[in-house]
């Protein structure tokens, strides 16, 4: 059996994440920063000096992709040092580690899909900072693979799908941006991409672990309503409409060469399980 180290173990994605290893018989240290805070480097090289594992699975961040506009220095700390401690520490105890990054390390100025080695040129300081952690873990532990996502939502977090059936329940009619293009992924998918990349020793290197297929933020809502059956009116609009702190990339599809399923039946799939639709 083997065991992984999970950071972020009490986030949306890590929590899934847990559920989905132990079913395919892995066991897991669960850490988030109650008990392992990345930005400490001694306390880091302390628990992996009393903690085996085979491969460390790091989903800590920090996520608040307007708030880091206002609190750069924070998300630097946790994105960039926090990943730079792990990416030395296993380094050093010669573990690989999964990195999590993101489609806003694009500036999203391409018209055709994002492959893996596509120049970066993040737009906010959450990007910014995501980009740092992937250049630690670059520099310092070869054995590592960088798993980029985008437009995430599970059960256990706060995320698209739940917010725009929340805000149908409350709302007449919602007006949604519709010149953001994206891959929505499913917290399942993500999990079950990075554990085939493990299964199967894929070579190290960055990889895209995002639903396939595409759309835009008012086509997912339209695609959320028409599955549980809302009848709530969805107007269009566009980014310019609907100003936030951060700047989102206007396109971040990315090629995931197969790794995950179209988002469409993912999404079917979750609200399946999570509204019993
Ligand atoms: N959500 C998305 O749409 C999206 C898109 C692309 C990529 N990603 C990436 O996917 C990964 C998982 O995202 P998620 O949505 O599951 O995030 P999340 O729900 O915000 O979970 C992140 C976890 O990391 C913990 N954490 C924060 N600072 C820490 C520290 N210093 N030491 C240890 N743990 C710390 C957080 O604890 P607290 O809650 O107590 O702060 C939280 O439990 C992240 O790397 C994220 O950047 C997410």
């Amino acid at each position: 059996m083997k065991k992984i180290l999970l950071t972020g173990a009490n986030g949306m994605f890590g929590q899934d994440f847990q559920h989905i290893a132990i079913e395919q018989d892995y066991e897991i240290i669960s850490t988030d920063i109650h008990n392992l805070n990345i930005t400490d480097f001694e306390a880091v090289k302390d628990f992996f000096c009393k903690n085996n594992c085979d491969i460390v699975v790091h989903a800590a961040a920090y996520t608040n992709v307007d708030g880091a506009e206002e609190n750069k220095e924070l998300a630097f700390k946790i994105n960039g040092t926090g990943t730079e401690n792990l990416a030395k520490i296993t380094a050093e105890f010669n573990i690989p580690i999964v990195y999590i990054s993101t489609d806003y390390v694009f500036d999203g100025t391409k018209n055709t899909p994002y492959v893996p080695l596509d120049k970066t040129n993040p737009q906010s300081v959450y990007g910014a900072s995501k980009l740092a952690g992937e250049m630690a873990v670059q520099k310092y532990n070869s054995r590592h693979y960088i798993t980029r996502t985008s437009w995430l939502y599970g059960k256990n977090g706060k995320n698209f799908v739940n917010t725009m059936i929340t805000l149908a329940e409350k709302m007449p009619e919602l007006r949604v941006v519709n010149d953001q293009t994206g891959c929505p992924t499913w917290t399942y998918d993500l999990g079950g991409g990075i554990l085939k990349i493990i299964n199967q020793s894929m070579p190290y290197g960055i990889y895209h672990v995002c639903g396939s297929g595409n759309t835009t933020w008012y086509g997912f809502t339209k695609k959320i309503f028409e599955i549980a059956n809302i009848k709530t009116k969805v107007n269009p609009c566009t980014t310019a409409e609907f100003l936030r702190p951060a700047k989102r990339p206007a396109y971040s599809v990315m090629d995931n060469s197969g790794l995950c399923q179209n988002w469409e039946k993912s999404l079917k799939q979750y609200l399946d399980i999570v509204y019993l639709i």
